[in-house]
């Protein structure tokens, strides 16, 4: 008796002696196994087979009993050594994911927070994941206070852990797998009411607020829930593994058959798991775009197209060659200003060089209030006489000035009308790049986001670009904004049509589409251009073949082609106008924009309302902000699309659509 209780302290002590020991000491890496299959999923199966390779330790030799005490402590070092590195890898992963699973789950609870059911089953599954998750620290723990560990606890821990009370992990782990999959049966896995993934994917995907805030696509978000649940049952079947083996080197029992039924137990779940983030995943929106931000704040979160068509009031007088008045203002649908008669309303404002289109008539006389020199606005607002103002009555800075039309030999009317001026000119930003912008392939970079920016009055989309590693993933210490060609306009060997496209009232377009491999999943962006097709802005993006499992771009110059929606009007899929008709600023609108464009649509850029903004500013804006994902992908495709709200003009900006990870969640090929 005596002799047995030293037997058992000194096996306790030797056990994390031989612990302490391999900590100073290199872990012998598990072999990798490669496989084309998702991150997540990929660890689970290295876990496992690292594992399952402990045995090996305690199943070659009799039971504990029987043996001798040297061999018994060899054989505890080693399962414990595994044991070290099984959970290194845990941890890691668990690292690696956490700040993206947070976000997630930050938003579950956010946007469930009204749905009582849903609310419920997912307490229960965060209660149950806690309780695991707890278990396994303390499992951890017992290497911290190694020197007061009785052998007893050790076995009282491995004793609990797979007993089949309702307390024990073993149940936890079927709890959590009955409340994510409902008790249906497999074919009820496509029914969305069935199961949380499905639930939960749904809400996000209506939830627009969620998705400005995580930044993920919906399928990043599904697989973000899954990377948790998955890593909770990982640490489940480690602390029931390792529980058997520490029994058995006790001297326990065999336990063979009890492991291997767990084992079985733990496969089917991950099968039946697997399947259903499959069919979720697929289901899943991979858009990411950017919402509205807290405040619009010029030259951060928003830039404009200047001075493309803005209000401008002329006297008939002044719109033909002859100095007459014998039409209306309707008349006026393309002139020019061809002079300034008598120096009267025309000679107090800067001339209109350009041309000017669909003028009008309003009424006879009026008050102008100018806008400020600096200001891109020729005019802050027009009252006229008859009480129909055109933009905001404010307090009038520089003062108002009255313009009265007047008659000629009694019956000829020389009206002021309002025109739209077209006009080149050093306020009028209009242009867009039309370079290529290719992220730097020979690093194996690849592109994970775009904005607009608008450098020397030129708008470009810059690319962020990446390094891409195995598994869809990118190495966040790469991630930077590729600089922009900063040309001029005027500069020489800089060409209108050739580095950039001019905006005029005859090409003013901009299309707005999806580009992406619709067949393929083996390709990623890796740069894009704008160009001019059909008068209207056209982009088009680089696609490049790459290998998932090794992260590697293939052959990139050979591998990589210029994809676009080519589009340009015809019979059967018609090009689709957007209209924005007599809008206010967009930045004046109370209500966030959403997404107000589909695939193969296009907008005008065109002046704002007569009446709302007196025609002064050109719309759609350009929303600036990043457009990136947390965490950074490579993407299967990007798009332009048009946000607002009926009665504002609205933003035209950039999205991205990220890897399509579907094909790659499979159920590893024999996973012991
Ligand atoms: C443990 O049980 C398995 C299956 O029941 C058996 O094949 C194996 O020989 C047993 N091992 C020992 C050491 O008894
Ligand atoms: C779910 O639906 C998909 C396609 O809609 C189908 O391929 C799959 O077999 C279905 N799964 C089940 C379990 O019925
Ligand atoms: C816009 O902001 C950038 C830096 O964010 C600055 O360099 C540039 O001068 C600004 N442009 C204007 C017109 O204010
Ligand atoms: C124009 O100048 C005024 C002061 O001179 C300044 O407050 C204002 O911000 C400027 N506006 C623009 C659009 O640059
Ligand atoms: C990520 O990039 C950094 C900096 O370039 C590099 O030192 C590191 O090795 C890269 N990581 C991987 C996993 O390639």
């Amino acid at each position: 008796m005596q002799l047995l209780q030293f037997q058992a302290k000194w096996a306790t002590l030797s056990l994390w002696l031989s612990l302490l020991l391999l900590l100073g000491g290199q872990p012998t890496p598990t072999e990798a196994v490669i496989e084309d299959v998702l991150d997540i999923i990929h660890i689970v199966k290295e876990v496992t087979t690292g594992v399952l390779k402990a045995w090996d330790v305690v199943q070659s030799s009799p039971l504990a009993a029987n043996i001798e005490f040297p061999l018994m402590r060899e054989k505890q070092r080693k399962v414990l050594q595994r044991l070290k590195e099984v959970s290194r890898q845990i941890d890691e992963t668990e690292a690696q994911h956490s700040q993206y699973v947070a976000l997630a789950i930050e938003s579950v609870n956010n946007f469930i927070s009204r749905n009582v059911p849903l609310m419920a089953k997912m307490n229960e599954i965060s209660d149950t994941m806690n309780r695991i998750s707890s278990r396994y620290q303390q499992m951890q723990n017992y290497e911290t206070h190694k020197d007061k560990l009785e052998m007893s606890t050790l076995i009282t821990f491995a004793e609990w852990t797979v007993s089949p009370n309702a307390y024990s992990v073993h149940h936890l782990m079927e709890r959590l797998h009955l409340t994510l999959l409902g008790n249906g049966n497999d074919e009820k896995i496509n029914s969305s009411s069935s199961n949380l993934l499905s639930q939960l994917a749904a809400s996000y995907e209506v939830s627009a607020d969620e998705m400005c805030h995580t930044k993920q696509s919906a399928q990043q978000f599904v697989y973000s829930l899954y990377t948790d649940i998955a890593l909770t049952e990982l640490k489940g079947y480690t602390m029931m593994e390792f529980s058997w083996m520490m029994l058995r080197v006790y001297g326990r029992g065999n336990f063979s058959q009890e492991a291997e039924l767990m084992r079985r137990d733990y496969e089917k779940r991950t099968e039946r798991t697997l399947k259903l983030l499959k069919e979720v995943m697929r289901r899943s929106d991979r858009i990411v775009w950017r919402c509205d931000p807290e405040h619009f704040v010029l030259n951060k979160t928003y830039d404009e197209v200047t001075r493309l068509l803005q209000g401008y009031i002329e006297n008939e007088v002044d719109l033909n060659a002859d100095e007459t008045c014998r039409e209306t203002c309707s008349f006026y649908q393309s002139t020019r200003s061809e002079g300034c008669f008598k120096e009267y309303f025309c000679a107090r404002q800067p001339k209109c060089t350009g041309r000017l289109y669909n003028c009008q008539f309003v009424d006879s006389d009026m008050w102008v209030c100018p806008a400020a020199r600096n200001s891109t606005r020729r005019y802050e607002y027009i009252e006229y006489e008859n009480g129909r103002v055109l933009g905001r009555r404010q307090r009038c800075v520089r003062g108002t000035t009255k313009v009265d039309s007047w008659w000629r030999y009694l019956f000829w009317h020389c009206s002021y009308c309002f025109c739209l001026c077209d006009e080149q000119g050093l306020k009028s930003d209009r242009f867009f790049n039309l370079r290529e912008s290719v992220a730097d392939v020979k690093k194996n970079n690849v592109v994970t986001g775009l904005r607009f920016v608008k450098r020397n009055r030129v708008f470009h989309l810059q690319i962020q670009e990446g390094q891409l590693l195995p598994r869809g993933a990118i190495n966040e210490s790469t991630l930077s904004w590729k600089p922009v060609d900063e040309y001029k306009i005027y500069d020489r060997n800089v060409a209108k049509g050739i580095d950039y496209h001019t905006l005029s009232y005859e090409s003013r377009s901009i299309d707005l589409d999806d580009i992406m491999k619709t067949d393929d999943y083996s390709f990623v962006v890796t740069g894009l251009r704008f160009r001019v097709l059909g008068a209207h802005l056209n982009l088009e993006a680089r696609l490049t073949e790459f290998d998932f499992t090794k992260g590697e771009l293939i052959q990139p110059e050979v591998n990589s082609v210029w994809q676009s929606n080519d589009n340009t009007d015809v019979s059967g899929e018609r090009r689709q106008k957007i209209n924005i008709y007599n809008a206010d600023v967009p930045t004046r609108s109370v209500v966030t924009s959403i997404p107000m464009s589909k695939h193969n649509q296009y907008i005008e850029f065109v002046n704002s309302g007569m009446d709302k903004d007196a025609a002064q500013s050109t719309v759609p804006f350009l929303d600036i902000q990043d457009v990136v994902s947390q965490p950074p992908v490579p993407l299967a495709g990007i798009g332009l699309y048009y946000k607002g709200r009926p009665g504002y003009g609205g933003f035209l900006a950039p999205k991205i659509i990220t890897y399509d990870f579907t094909p790659h969640v499979q159920v590893p090929k024999n996973i012991n």
